[in-house]
């Protein structure tokens, strides 16, 4: 033990008044006691070698990467050594080559890129970081410090900043508690969380990402540890922000705003952003645990066409399977799958099915037999096979950290692919097991060649069997976007999946938790997300129904499920007026799928969130951080969901600017909270002026028919305004070669006029050959129209003053005039 000597500070200091943060380490289970905790000294020495700085106390030693100039990585090495660069999150370190200068003074070392300072404090190894004005962002509030984990080896490791008065939190993915995070102590470790109620922790996914906001500038922390993770903003003492990790690297990201947007931005060139998803995957999807036989399934995609109710997914839960077993069918059930998934969908439907990680010991099953000859079953730290019971019984269950284990669980799909599947659901992958809730903690994996037991590989587990899922299928498909669910996840997960926020309950509790869920996921770098539409668990009434289709039909990912032991939940099981409210929105939903779709595509291509929560709007309004209802759906549209039962009218809040009620057309000027009326055929949709939506017809299905013409909703503004348009085939990954149209529009008016211009980039020509115009909010009677500097005669105005007429799709500049 090397206790205390770092250096006589740390001694002089006594390192037992800091013990009182952490006390889960006092759990007898670990064994570890009593704490000793150390810290570094001073740092001595720098080494510099291209972009990497390395301190030394002596014994420890700090690296401070620049990653470009406004990313910085910090990481500990206790005795010096760090271990292997490697990470499930940032797939590849994309270093920029930026000039970075290293400054000494009598206090401090500075770390450099003109943007961003990294300050390495010479008394106590304190590190902080300002911005190009000088102001400090973030600082330790101790200095890095570990404990030896003598039964597993390693450390537990901590770092501690300074927390401000006003500075709060958001991100981490999808907590089940107030969108800013300011007094909340948090543990990252997946659960499967049946029911999970208000504040229950952890949930599923663990994404150790936050952003804090102080004063009005934005930073944000990536933690890139596996291991069970504790986050807590102020929660014990509301003048520090701590992280810590039950073992691995303390290895942490400072990204530099100031804006919230800058730093998820930078956040997403770390991790990845979602490949462009199947357009159809944008649609409404129906699941329920489970449809069976095939008669019922096929009754619930009638009931949607004789309804007239917009469909594009059915999902098969693990009932369609032989006894539980994956990649199997239950042939009394399902006799001719092959047949039956074609039918589907040669009216529309995709057929989307679950894929568990539990692989039932059964030594007549194909698929175990191989995984054990193979030897791809996850091990005891003593060579048994880790076993548990999920819903087939007694399993053992693929290391998915493994890639050899990763290519031939892709491989696994062939059949269901040939056979039509469209999309696979991947559940349980906490992983889960009855009794025990995971694996023990002593389960061995292969970690990519990095080793390492439970304890590190258990986050990212779920990832790594989505990641096996999307690229088999990727590969199966050859050029055709794979589309995948995936329960649990740790960062990086959207590059192969989208998520459900798991088993929630039929109550008004949860369909608001389900609103900060998805606003949370999205903007913690999750951005296709969605909750079980109507509860998973319990019962919903016709009016709770409704109010989470209306809150759906603007989540990234749409779909209703429930558990078997509840009534009938399709869109029409409630009668009316719930089936055509119900049928409206889900149609909404189909005439802004291009819209969604082109703020994916901002998404995939800037790294933008399609939810962004108020606050991300306007972080210098300190009262924004405290709103979580209302979010912009892309920039472009706000939603505030209905959240209460029986709500005639709710007050709502508009950035500022100018906004349209989407119902009415009135304009209303932002930066106050508004009434606005709540009957249960609406809720709250407002349109930012300036703003081009694009729209398609209402189809049953995506691709349903040829599109003969786009609407496009202008909405006039008298200040400048960029609006985006993307379309492409909607399945290949054509976009990759730059097959596919990216318009851009710039909309300006004044008192007597308005002006829309038209930018395109991108290779993909759309079928469809005119735009119509919808011209909302013109606050004069327009005479005269100029396309291109050709006169359009043929227009109209209705009696809700919208401008109407038909121009080509090349257009390049309109003119509006009094
Ligand atoms: C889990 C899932 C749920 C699914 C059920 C049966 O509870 O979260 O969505 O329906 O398992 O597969």
């Amino acid at each position: 033990m090397e206790d205390n000597i770092l250096n006589p500070k740390i001694v002089a200091n006594e390192i037992v008044k800091e013990e009182e943060d952490f006390r889960h380490l006092n759990n007898p289970a670990d064994g570890i006691k009593p704490i000793t905790k150390k810290y570094l000294g001073v740092p001595t020495h720098v080494d510099k070698i291209g972009n990497k700085f390395y301190f030394t106390d002596g014994d420890a030693k700090v690296e401070i990467v620049v990653v470009n100039i406004e990313i910085i990585r910090v990481r500990l090495a206790p005795h010096g050594v760090f271990l292997p660069d490697f990470s499930y999150a940032v797939p590849e370190l994309k270093h920029k080559h930026v000039p970075v200068e290293l400054i000494e003074n009598d206090t401090e070392f500075i770390v450099s890129t003109g943007k961003v300072n990294c300050h390495i404090r010479k008394a106590d190894f304190f590190i902080s970081f300002s911005d190009s004005n000088n102001v400090v962002t973030s600082s330790d509030a101790k200095a890095m410090h570990w404990e030896e984990n003598t039964k597993f080896g390693g450390y537990y490791v901590f770092s501690t900043k300074e927390c401000h008065a006003d500075e709060n939190f958001f991100g981490l993915g999808d907590k089940p508690t107030e969108l800013n995070l300011r007094g909340k102590r948090l543990t990252n470790w997946n659960t499967d969380a049946y029911s999970f109620g208000w504040n229950q922790d952890p949930l599923y996914r663990s994404i150790p990402f936050y952003i804090s906001v102080n004063e009005g500038i934005a930073h944000g922390i990536f933690f890139d540890n596996t291991f069970k993770a504790y986050f807590d903003f102020g929660s014990e003492d509301k003048t520090k922000t701590s992280f810590w990790a039950d073992g691995g690297e303390l290895q942490y990201y400072y990204i530099h705003g100031p804006h919230m947007m800058d730093v998820v931005k930078s956040y997403h060139i770390l991790t990845g952003t979602h490949p462009m998803p199947p357009i159809w995957a944008l649609g409404y999807h129906q699941c329920r645990w489970s449809y069976y036989p095939e008669a019922k399934l096929r009754a619930v995609a009638k009931g949607f066409r004789a309804n007239k109710i917009p469909c594009d997914a059915l999902y098969l839960d693990i009932d369609y399977m032989d006894g539980y077993r994956c990649f199997t069918w239950n042939r009394k059930y399902f006799p001719e799958p092959k047949k039956m998934i074609q039918e589907l969908a040669a009216d529309g439907f995709k057929t989307v099915v679950i894929i568990d990680p539990g692989i039932r010991v059964d030594d007549n099953y194909p698929v175990f037999k191989e995984g054990k000859q193979n030897n791809y079953f996850c091990r005891r730290s003593d060579d048994y096979f880790m076993e548990g019971h999920v819903w087939p019984g007694r399993c053992q269950f693929p290391d998915f950290t493994n890639p050899e284990v990763r290519e031939w669980w892709g491989g696994l799909f062939d059949e269901l692919v040939e056979m039509g599947v469209a999309g696979v659901w991947n559940d349980m992958n906490e992983p889960a097991v009855f009794g025990s809730g995971t694996f023990p903690d002593d389960v061995r994996h292969q970690y990519d060649g990095y080793r390492g037991s439970h304890r590190k590989a258990h986050n990212v587990y779920g990832m790594q069997m989505v990641r096996a899922t999307y690229e088999g299928l990727r590969n199966i498909r050859k050029n055709k976007r794979p589309f995948t669910i995936t329960r649990a996840g740790y960062s990086g997960l959207q590059r192969y999946a989208s998520v459900w926020t798991g088993d929630n309950v039929a109550s008004w509790e949860h369909l608001k938790l389900g609103n900060i869920q998805c606003q949370r996921l999205s903007m913690s770098g999750i951005p296709f997300c969605g909750t079980d539409i109507g509860g998973f668990s319990g019962e919903p009434d016709g009016e709770l129904f409704t109010r989470w289709i209306q809150a759906g039909a603007f989540s990234p990912f749409m779909r209703a499920h429930s558990a078997g032991d509840t009534k009938e939940r399709e869109p029409w099981s409630f009668g009316e007026p719930y089936t055509t409210i119900n049928r409206k929105f889900i149609e909404l939903r189909y005439r802004l799928l291009p819209y969604l779709y082109s703020t994916f595509w901002e998404h995939h291509r800037y790294g933008f969130p399609i939810l962004r929560p108020v606050v991300m709007q306007e972080q210098h309004v300190l009262k924004n951080h405290f709103r979580q209802d209302e979010f912009t759906y892309g920039d472009k549209i706000l939603i505030c969901p209905v959240l209460e039962p029986g709500q005639k009218s709710r007050m709502v809040y508009l950035p500022h600017g100018n906004w349209y009620n989407f119902w009415t057309q009135e304009v209303v000027t932002g930066g106050e909270e508004v009434n606005v009326p709540t009957p249960l055929e609406t809720i709250p949709v407002f349109i930012k002026a300036g703003s081009v939506i694009p729209e398609y017809p209402v189809m049953q299905y995506t691709g349903e028919f040829a599109i003969e013409e786009v609407k496009l909703n202008v909405y006039y503004s008298d200040y400048e305004a960029n609006s985006f348009f993307f379309e492409d085939h909607g399945e290949s990954f054509a976009y990759e070669q730059d097959i596919y149209s990216e318009k851009k529009f710039v909309v300006n008016g004044d008192e007597r006029s308005l002006h829309i211009q038209q930018s395109m980039e991108g290779l993909y020509t759309p079928r469809y050959d005119n735009y119509h115009f919808n011209v909302i909010g013109l606050p004069f009677t327009p005479s005269k129209i100029t396309v291109d500097s050709k006169e359009v005669t043929d227009f109209s105005v209705s009696d809700e003053k919208v401008l109407e007429f038909k121009f080509s799709k090349t257009f390049k500049t309109i003119q509006i005039h009094k």
